[in-house]
């Protein structure tokens, strides 16, 4: 697996040391962290167990990459970024971040994250269309993918059960050639 540079960010393969990290399970656990990730598993809270397991699946497939996200100020652990749905015939793939660090939120590294995977997606491996998905509660992730480039492509109406409410369920997609990094 591929180390990525980023400006503010270092992508580096998720690995047991980031598994282990405490502050990993205590994001999974913070209510402000994982509202927004549209897995009502996290929201018992979930276990160690359930976490480990679900980190060995994304290391040992074959569609899927699992980083560590590095804030470079302090070289220290902040999130993770998971490419899913990674298709070699479709050339496609799908983005997921979570930046579990509250205290970091606001400063660029979502951005930087994305572009510099979303970088690597297309321009070293020549994948031509990138997706997301996002409860329509997080105006702050769709800024983030429609300043890479991404478009809204659909609206699940009603799909997703968030704090007792349907909300939409918005579906982005970026074709290579509108893919914008940010440096
Ligand atoms: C969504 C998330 C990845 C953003 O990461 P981040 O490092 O804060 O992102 P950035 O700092 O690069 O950019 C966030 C932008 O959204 C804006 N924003 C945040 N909340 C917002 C809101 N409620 N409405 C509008 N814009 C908002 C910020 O102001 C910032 O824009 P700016 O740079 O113009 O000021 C992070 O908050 C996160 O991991 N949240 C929890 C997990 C999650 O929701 N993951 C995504 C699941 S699809």
């Amino acid at each position: 697996m591929h180390r990525l540079e980023g400006a503010k960010v270092v992508l580096e393969p998720f690995e047991d040391r980031h598994l282990h990290d405490p502050n990993y399970l205590q994001w999974l656990r913070d209510y402000d962290v994982i509202k927004t990730i549209n897995r009502a598993d996290y929201l018992r809270p979930v276990s160690f167990a359930e976490v480990k397991a679900y980190c060995e699946g994304l290391q040992r497939s074959p569609n899927d990459m699992f980083f560590a996200v590095i804030d470079r100020d302090g070289d220290r652990f902040v999130g993770t970024v998971r490419v899913a749905q990674l298709n070699w015939r479709t050339r496609t793939a799908d983005l997921g971040i979570l930046i579990g660090d509250r205290e970091s939120w606001g400063r660029g590294l979502g951005t930087d994250a994305l572009s510099t995977v979303g970088g690597f997606l297309v321009g070293r491996l020549g994948l031509r269309r990138l997706t997301a998905g996002l409860m329509s509660v997080n105006p702050g992730m769709q800024k983030v993918f429609e300043r890479l480039g991404f478009k809204v492509e659909g609206v699940l109406r009603g799909h997703d059960l968030f704090e007792g409410e349907y909300i939409d369920h918005i579906l982005m997609g970026c074709m290579a050639d509108e893919f914008t990094s940010i440096q």
